[in-house]
């Protein structure tokens, strides 16, 4: 008896999330087993790293194959999609009225859910191009990374966009484990591992031990808000309006954390006085005043999870240290900040940016542990 694709297409668009570990939901879902074999043969299973600021994807046995801003180029009345990624983010604050720029996402969570949608299925058919003779079928097996704060909305809101731009299945993981996974932390042994992940829109701080989030604390305050912290000292001491993206060009050529040999960045932005143009030079010292409420918020919260976490867990994390991911952990110094305020050792994860993809890529490949902490499956 063959299986037509018609009687296929209204069960795949039918999304729904599977609560983890329901031995009701899984007996129903079993004849899906096949077909997962089925889609498996012709598409590959991808880990993604939905965030803020960077979309990341990984491909099981390539690595990561892209590495874009989390940016969409939208004409405002057709809706049709100009740029998606480097090329859009080139474009902010540049475009006409009739064209807009937009970040899919805010604070970790879906912001706009259609150019979200749109990003993904790009990037899911950008990986599925292949030049090999069966060509692939962009129904992905993924794993996607959200912020461990967030609501059941939210949490549905990722899965159906990872599902309506073309996944067969969608597995998230919360960011924290999927970026210790990626840091190479031993997570499912009886030790406590301290991650912290500095992203665009969220920082995320959990010590982990035994596949699970011991304690934990994901707040609204990274990188965006240390471009808005340049922005918001520019204008109230000279009176100059930055945009966004010079304030995070500021941020990542001259941002520091401590006290060392002074660097000058030239930044332009409007002289609010005038109207008119005018650039400014701009000190390391004076972008460390500016970031210094930011970084001190961040670092408050990691002082309060370890106030919070088991002494047991405490000495392992004294002996291994915190481990920092996230973009925000780029900031020269931030690690010593931190380090004096916790009296812990303090380490930058290895490619800080790529942790959580290679934490979700790890999970594509190691089925039993991807069972044990996902949070929901949506099918
Ligand atoms: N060298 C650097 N110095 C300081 N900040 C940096 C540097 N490089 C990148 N960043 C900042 O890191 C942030 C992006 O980090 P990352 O890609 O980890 O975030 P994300 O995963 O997209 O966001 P989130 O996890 O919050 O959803 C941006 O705010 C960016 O400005
Ligand atoms: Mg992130």
């Amino acid at each position: 008896m063959g299986i037509s694709i018609k009687n296929l297409k209204p069960r795949i668009k039918k999304i729904r999330l599977l609560d983890v570990g329901n031995p009701v939901d899984r007996v129903r879902y079993f004849p899906k087993a096949g077909f997962n074999r089925f889609w498996g043969l012709f598409s590959h299973d991808i880990g993604i790293d939905l965030g803020t600021a960077n979309t990341l994807v990984w491909v099981r046995g390539k690595g990561i194959v892209i590495r874009e801003p989390s940016v969409v180029a939208r004409h405002k009345k057709t809706k049709d999609i100009l740029a998606i990624g480097g090329d859009a983010k080139k474009m902010l604050g540049r475009v006409p009225t009739n064209i807009e720029i937009i970040r899919p996402l805010k604070d970790g969570v879906i912001a706009d859910f259609d150019a979200a949608e749109l990003m993904l299925a790009h990037y899911i058919k950008k990986v599925h191009v292949s030049g090999t003779v069966i060509p692939k079928i962009p129904r992905p097996r993924v794993v996607i990374g959200i912020p461990s704060g967030v609501t059941e909305v939210e949490k549905r809101a990722v899965a159906d966009v990872a599902l309506e731009a073309g996944a067969r299945e969608a597995n998230l993981v919360e960011e924290p484990m999927a970026a210790a996974i990626g840091a190479n932390l031993p997570i499912t042994k009886p030790a406590g591992n301290f991650i912290v992940d500095i992203g665009g829109g969220t920082s995320e701080m959990a010590v982990i031990s035994m596949g699970g989030i011991v304690v934990g604390r994901s707040i609204r305050v990274a990188g965006d808000e240390m471009n808005e912290a340049i922005v918001n000292y520019v204008r109230l001491k000279y009176s100059l309006l930055l945009g966004e993206a010079t304030a995070e060009e500021v941020k990542i050529a001259i941002g520091t954390s401590r006290d060392e040999k002074e660097k000058y960045f030239v930044a332009r932005g409007r002289d609010l006085e005038t109207g008119l143009p005018r650039s400014l030079k701009l000190s390391s010292s004076e972008i460390s005043e500016a970031l210094s409420e930011t970084i001190r918020e961040i670092v408050g919260n990691i002082v309060e999870t370890l106030e919070e976490t088991p002494p047991e867990l405490v000495s392992d994390i004294m002996e291994k240290g915190i481990i920092l991911a996230g973009g925000g952990s780029l900031i020269p110094g931030i690690e010593s900040v931190i380090s004096e305020k916790t009296k812990m050792p303090v380490v930058v994860a290895e490619d800080p940016m790529s942790c959580v993809v290679r934490g979700c890529g790890a999970l594509l490949e190691d089925s039993a542990l991807l069972e044990k902490i996902r949070l929901t499956r949506g099918v």
